[in-house]
């Protein structure tokens, strides 16, 4: 057995805590790689309070650069979600420590910074457990489909808003309920808003695309829309059409070279794979010029699923160590050869509207001339006598393929509408 990597843990909440239990475990398949690892540092916000795991007396302080500069730790492991993430993350590569992380928001927005970082000091920057929770997508991404164009990939990036999805579909509570349990559960961030808000999601889909397609953008660049205004009505209409509403990340190749990435709920035929991806469980289907269409799926949140992606960064990275290896990272260092991403505007697709309308004659003409006006033409149209607000009742739309931007023209004017109770609710509508 070689000589145990000093680890550094910044966190120990729902995935720190699972870290040092696997770690603990170490299962016989760590232990015939000869990966050895001792925690010998933790820092969290308050050490005052009851923890799941015991750890040695000295080994636990309320203080993040005590663990970085400590000369025992060699891997500083990142598990906070905190305000001064990246700055920790920083100063570890810059004192000539691996990181090992779960933060997909610094990744997301610092990469460029920090893979150099990584590089000029000949250590690691590994995060695999930053998407997707436990499905090894990163290392299938980066090693498995090395020899693959990725055309597109499809992705449920985000558990929470699954698992509350999932449950307002099954009539499981509302959404302010659901959301609670997701939290109790572990799986929401610190705050909530970046799972709802599509950010989450957004900052996933930015690190995927960046090794899929080499593109150079933080999750500002991607258009992002969350789940916030999806209503209980709104997946009882997808049901009856034969659908259902997942909030997907979508990246694909686009005209010019560019890439269309997007983070939006997405109306996907019910019997389709993504479709029946349940609670907080991640999906993602990405299309390979070589292998063709693979579905990688499991849980993408929660204690002991993300720990396993840690675990695995520490392996590699123990195994690397042993070998003399230097950085893994170059792959994730962008030359001339970034790829910038295209903007949504001129993508095509079928769009589902909602819109609250006073319930007299001449209100249907009058949007379907909107409608008409911007060449979108109408598939359908299912009025219910559903008297919601004063006489107001929903209608809804669901129309041909149509341009992004001409749709955005007509959701603008339909809002402008007097009759109009309660503007668009738009959902997009996406074959698998
Ligand atoms: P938790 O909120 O459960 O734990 C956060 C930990 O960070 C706690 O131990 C907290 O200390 C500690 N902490 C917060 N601020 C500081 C500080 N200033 N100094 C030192 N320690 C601090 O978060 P999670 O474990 O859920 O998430 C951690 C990271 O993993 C996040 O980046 C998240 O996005 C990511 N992630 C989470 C997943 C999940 O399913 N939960 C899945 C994939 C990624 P204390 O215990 O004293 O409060
Ligand atoms: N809050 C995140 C989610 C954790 O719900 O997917 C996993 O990254």
């Amino acid at each position: 057995m070689s000589a145990s990597l000093g680890i550094g843990l910044i966190g120990l909440g729902t995935v720190g805590t699972g870290v040092v239990q696997l770690l603990r475990e170490a299962p016989a398949a760590v232990r015939r790689r000869k990966a050895s690892f001792e925690v010998r540092r933790v820092a969290v916000r308050d050490p005052a309070k009851a923890r799941d795991v015991q750890l040695a007396a000295g080994v636990l302080s309320g203080d993040a650069e005590q663990v970085i500069s400590d000369p025992a730790v060699q891997v500083v492991v990142e598990l906070t979600g905190a305000p001064g993430a990246f700055g920790w993350i920083r100063q570890a590569l810059q004192a000539g420590k691996h990181v090992v992380t779960a933060n997909k928001a610094v990744i997301a927005e610092h990469g460029d910074e920090l893979f150099d970082l990584a590089a000029e000091g000949d250590v690691d920057l590994l995060f695999e457990a930053s998407v997707a929770g436990g499905i090894p997508i990163i290392r299938s991404l980066r090693n498995g489909l090395v020899a693959n164009h990725v055309e597109s990939l499809y992705g449920i990036l985000n558990g929470t808003t699954n698992y509350i999805l999932t449950r307002m579909a099954r009539g499981e509570g509302d959404y302010a309920g659901i959301l609670a349990q997701a939290q109790a559960a572990g799986y929401a961030e610190p705050d909530p808003a970046a799972d709802v808000s599509g950010a989450d999601a957004a900052a996933k889909l930015a690190i995927l695309s960046r090794i899929a397609f080499h593109t150079r953008g933080t999750p500002a660049d991607i258009y992002c829309e969350g789940i916030e205004g999806i209503e209980a009505s709104d997946i009882e209409f997808a049901r009856e059409l034969g659908f259902a509403i997942k909030l997907l990340a979508i990246a694909r190749q686009a005209s010019g070279g560019r890439v269309e990435a997007r983070v939006h709920p997405v109306m996907i035929p019910a019997e389709s794979q993504l479709a029946n991806i349940q609670d907080e469980f991640n999906a993602i289907e990405v299309v390979g010029s070589a292998v063709g269409t693979q579905v990688f799926s499991g849980a993408g949140a929660g204690r002991m699923p993300t720990a396993s992606a840690v675990v695995s960064d520490l392996v590699e990275l123990a195994e690397r160590r042993r070998r003399g290896a230097s950085t893994s990272i170059e792959d994730m260092i962008l030359g001339e050869e970034a790829v910038g991403f295209a903007d949504i505007c001129g993508v095509e697709m079928r769009y589902f509207l909602r819109v609250l309308v006073e319930d007299r004659p001449g209100v249907l003409e009058q949007i379907a001339r909107i409608l008409a006006r911007e060449g979108i033409s109408i598939a359908s149209v299912l009025q219910k006598e559903r008297d919601l607000e004063g006489g107001a009742v929903p209608l809804v739309i669901v129309t041909h393929e149509a341009r992004e931007r001409a749709m955005q023209q007509a959701v603008g004017a339909i809002d402008a509408l007097p009759m109009v109770t309660r503007g668009v609710r738009l959902i997009r509508m996406q074959e698998l």
